[in-house]
């Protein structure tokens, strides 16, 4: 029997345009679509109206847009984060829309036990439902002109925050499931940077992988109670990303938290908006070489304006 090879060719483009159609129209229905649709009967539905979610990094950027669209569809509110005058300015906002709000004022670059247990306490005799790791900073510099200080908040804020977080309110989300029937879900607030190699930003880049390999297997190992979604955004227009150039790639807050939050309970990791979805591809396909090089002459420049901030 002679093989055709011409034809296999042709079979073999065609698989490979299949895919690739197939791979592009799943790409515009989550990235363009679903954003468009309403969130908040989905998400009352699918959590439960009135039930509770804690946001930490809550007072300000992006935890304020999610505790904002949060409390528009219903849902009753932990804020945590570190100034006390901010939670109350935005639980007196919140509160005007018919929701209960809690607050926590704790600054957790200090992760000692005690620094938790006011957030335990909070949570605990509500029907907590979503838990939001929000709380993240940064730092650009090479890694030896990281102060030693600066350092040891970074991980104590990104990761030992968010895995302590995680395996203390992980119980009671499950009890959620349990008394209501409902799901619960975690949604943890990661980065593009924790993605790839990010030289000059390489702590923060290894705080946020740290993010997004704690969250996905938890999506596996409690499939049939919990929703997960690692969440991993490029630039915000929040205080993190001040003194970057305003950029096409640039979206507000509130636009990265309602597309975050279309995709949650949908996929377990997304980079939220479309065009930091697209920032994601194009970077794929950049050479790795290329790629590092622009990423440490960007992230030395962001080093400078926070040196001249005093970080
Ligand atoms: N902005 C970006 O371009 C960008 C890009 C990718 C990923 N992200 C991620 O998105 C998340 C939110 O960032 P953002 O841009 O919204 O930041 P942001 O505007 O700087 O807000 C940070 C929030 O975290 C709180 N916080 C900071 N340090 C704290 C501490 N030691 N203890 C308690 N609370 C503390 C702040 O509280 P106070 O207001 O009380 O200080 C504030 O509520 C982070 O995880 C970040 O890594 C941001």
């Amino acid at each position: 029997m002679t093989i055709n090879v011409f034809f296999l060719f042709q079979v073999l483009g065609a698989v490979l345009l299949i895919i690739l159609g197939v791979t592009i129209v799943r790409w515009l229905w989550k990235y363009m679509w679903l954003s468009r649709q309403l969130q908040g009967p989905r998400l009352a539905e699918r959590y439960g109206r009135g039930s509770w979610v804690l946001i930490t990094g809550a007072s300000d950027g992006l935890g304020k847009a999610f505790s904002q669209e949060l409390a528009q569809y219903g849902f009753n509110l932990i804020l945590v984060s570190r100034t006390q005058e901010k939670l109350r300015r935005l639980q007196a906002e919140l509160e005007r829309l018919g929701v209960q709000i809690r607050t926590v004022c704790v600054d957790l670059s200090d992760s000692a036990q005690h620094t938790y247990s006011s957030i335990t306490e909070a949570a605990q005799d509500v029907d907590l439902s979503i838990v939001i790791n929000c709380v993240g900073i940064t730092v650009h510099r090479r890694y030896g002109d990281i102060p030693a200080a600066t350092l040891r908040r970074l991980l104590s804020v990104n990761v030992n925050t968010t895995a302590i977080v995680t395996h203390t309110m992980l119980p009671l989300l499950l009890r959620h499931t349990m008394s209501t029937g409902r799901r619960c879900a975690f949604l943890n607030v990661g980065s593009i940077v924790g993605r790839f190699y990010w030289p000059g930003t390489q702590l923060y880049g290894a705080c946020k992988a740290f993010i997004d390999h704690l969250t996905i297997p938890l999506a596996y190992e409690y499939r049939k109670q919990l929703d997960v979604l690692s969440f991993q955004p490029t630039v915000m227009a929040t205080g993190m990303a001040a003194g970057t150039e305003p950029a096409a790639i640039t979206i507000s807050p509130q636009a990265a938290a309602h597309v975050a939050l279309s995709h949650l309970g949908r996929y377990n990791s997304s980079h939220g908006h479309w065009r930091h979805a697209m920032l994601a591809v194009l970077f794929t396909l950049l050479p790795g070489s290329l790629r590092n090089r622009i990423f440490l002459s960007k992230a030395l420049e962001m080093g400078e304006v926070e040196s001249g901030k005093g970080i």
